[in-house]
């Protein structure tokens, strides 16, 4: 796919894992939102949520060789702990966009440090799902404007 959507631990649960922080949207919902987004748009998204770091990071290698142009991720708690999904988003050299739905900067103190941000294009924090629909328009706009 040209564009990979990646979602960690606990999202899975989206919709009734503290909705008051992260809203009433099932992962579900919001990637079917994001397929139709991208199908109108002609360009083919893959998502994948997984609770184990592993997993991720080898679907970002795989990304690397599958001509996957554009990552968008929400790391959950592994924005905070991973210099694993650093590296391999490094690694693979694809440009990515770091997506929360809460704003994490008005949370705890260790919620304000990701290993992510300093090397992705952008981030999104604390506009719940819609986070994710802008940061994929933004992708498809990159991608038209590359090719
Ligand atoms: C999150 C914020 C993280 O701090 C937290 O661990 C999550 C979700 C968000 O989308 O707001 O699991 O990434």
């Amino acid at each position: 796919p040209a564009i990979l959507v990646l979602h960690g631990p606990n999202l899975n649960l989206l919709g009734q894992r503290e909705p008051g922080i992260y809203g009433a949207d099932t992962l579900d919902s919001i990637n079917k939102r994001l397929s139709t987004q991208a199908e109108q748009a002609g360009v083919s998204l893959d998502a994948l949520q997984s609770n184990h770091e592993g997993a991720l990071v080898d679907r970002i290698h795989q990304a690397g060789a599958d001509g996957t142009r554009f990552v968008i991720i929400n790391p959950a708690a592994y924005t905070h702990t991973s210099v694993a999904l650093r590296d391999a988003l490094l690694a693979v050299n694809i440009p990515f966009i770091e997506v929360h739905l809460s704003n994490v900067h008005a949370r705890e103190p260790f919620r304000q440090h990701s290993y992510l941000s300093d090397k992705a294009v952008g981030v999104i924090s604390g506009l719940g799902a819609l986070g994710y629909e802008l940061a994929l328009a933004y992708a498809l706009r990159d991608l038209r404007i590359a090719h």
